[in-house]
């Protein structure tokens, strides 16, 4: 069910932060290739000494701006299961570690979302907030992506209204006091999840203004846009753990352009999401009684052939999945030629309709996992859709804290109080 859904990463890993020995292990690994890749940064050795310390003293170490960067356009560019990653270099990577409310946070992913829909000339973004740090830890987006539709059961009819993958997700933040739209619509953008260990769990309507979407119709039926369908222009991941060096930013919502199919022979074709099939393939005509007159294959390549065209038209980026499997072998020569392995998952490369037309069908790949990474946690997974578990118990009520206790202890706890649970 939950089949390939387009592009990065998604490997269970043991849950951050990581013992010191591995961040001292993962931070020499990651300097190297730094300066491997970037010989105008002079040799490792000066750098690698100061980090050392830095981890031995405070547990951690911070990037410096080009290693931020590096490590943010790297983990695009392991993504084992994105066809995207042509363009790897050109990522933008705001730095935004300084940020670590919940208010801000969600300010900041509204301010990624305009920058990134830049008018419709999408561009490759990554936001990156605070780190995971000992006894400091990072603030979490539950969203698995920015800009998600509501699903609801409709009472009346037993049917869902809007996107079936996120009826658990909805009743959470339902519960949290979300209000939705007073009629319940298709497309209902739901509210940003922020929990952060200090402030708890809090919810953040985007707004309107940044949130870019396409009508949806077809070059030459007109009653498609009778169907009254939409989609956003940017889908921004935002469950994602960024993992560069052994240091671990779990809020880091990126985001590319969308490749058609993954709208229009997923999202809205999968038979667990808007399951548009049949209607599309009953208003073409089409004969649906029996398997064999390709009806379904037929309703696909029409609904695609609207996505692509409704983006066009918006002019918004969005690219097919020709174009996009040639742009990929054009990828996988560039690295062979700068001497390094591209991690490829077949399953998720091959696109989801026309697989073997498109030359990505007819091979096979190196499957290293390679680091700086995005990694999806089993728990930020299941948060992105079912809104549990939290990631920190809840914060006290807002009764006095026993500060005075706290201040008495020594002062590396004063420089870095754990937050009362
Ligand atoms: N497949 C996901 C979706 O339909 C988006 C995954 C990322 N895709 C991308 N083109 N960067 O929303």
């Amino acid at each position: 069910m939950t089949a390939p859904t387009g592009c990065p990463v998604a490997h269970g890993r043991a849950p951050e932060p990581a013992p010191v020995g591995d961040i001292r292990a993962e931070a020499e690994q990651f300097l190297r290739l730094f300066h491997g890749e970037h010989p105008k940064t002079g040799p490792v050795q000066p750098r690698l000494a100061q980090v050392l310390a830095e981890i031995d003293e405070t547990g951690t170490y911070r990037h410096t701006e080009g290693e931020l960067a590096f490590g943010a356009r790297v983990a695009w560019r392991n993504s084992a299961r994105c066809i995207g990653r042509l363009y790897w270099q050109s990522l933008r990577v705001r730095d935004m570690r300084k940020v670590r409310d919940a208010g801000t946070v969600a300010a900041q992913c509204a301010e990624h979302l305009r920058s990134a829909t830049n008018g419709g000339r999408i561009r490759p973004t990554v936001t990156v907030f605070a780190p995971e740090a000992p006894g400091r830890p990072a603030p979490r987006i539950w969203n698995e992506q920015l800009i998600r539709y509501a699903g609801y059961w409709d009472a009346e009819t037993g049917a869902v209204i809007g996107d079936p993958r996120y009826l658990d997700f909805t009743e959470e933040v339902m519960r949290l006091g979300w209000q939705p739209p007073a009629t319940r619509g298709r497309f209902d953008v739901l509210p940003l999840v922020v929990e952060t260990a200090e402030e708890g769990v809090t919810l953040h309507e985007l707004p309107r203004a940044v949130i870019h979407e396409v009508e949806l119709s077809h070059p030459e039926h007109n009653w498609f846009a009778g169907l009254g369908l939409r989609w956003h222009a940017v889908p921004a991941i935002s469950h994602m753990r960024l993992s560069i060096g052994g240091v671990s930013y779990p809020a880091a919502p990126f985001n590319g352009w969308y490749m058609g199919t993954e709208i229009g022979a997923r999202n809205l074709a999968d038979r667990d999401r808007y399951d548009l099939i049949g209607p599309v393939a009953e208003r073409l005509g089409l004969d649906t009684s029996h398997d064999q007159t390709l009806w379904r294959d037929r309703a696909l390549v029409e609904l695609n052939r609207a996505v692509l065209h409704s983006f066009n038209r918006a002019e918004v980026t969005i690219t097919d999945h020709h174009t996009e499997s040639a742009r990929f072998l054009t990828h996988l020569r560039k690295e062979e030629d700068a001497g390094r392995k591209c991690p490829a998952d077949w399953s998720w490369i091959v696109p989801p309709m026309s697989g073997a037309l498109t030359p990505v069908f007819h091979r096979y790949y190196d499957t290293d996992q390679l680091t700086p990474e995005f990694v999806l946690d089993p728990d930020a997974a299941r948060r992105g859709t079912t809104g549990a578990p939290r990631a920190f118990p809840e914060p006290a009520a807002a009764e006095p804290k026993k500060l005075p206790r706290i201040r008495r202890l020594n002062w590396f706890t004063r420089r870095a109080p754990v937050p009362v649970p």
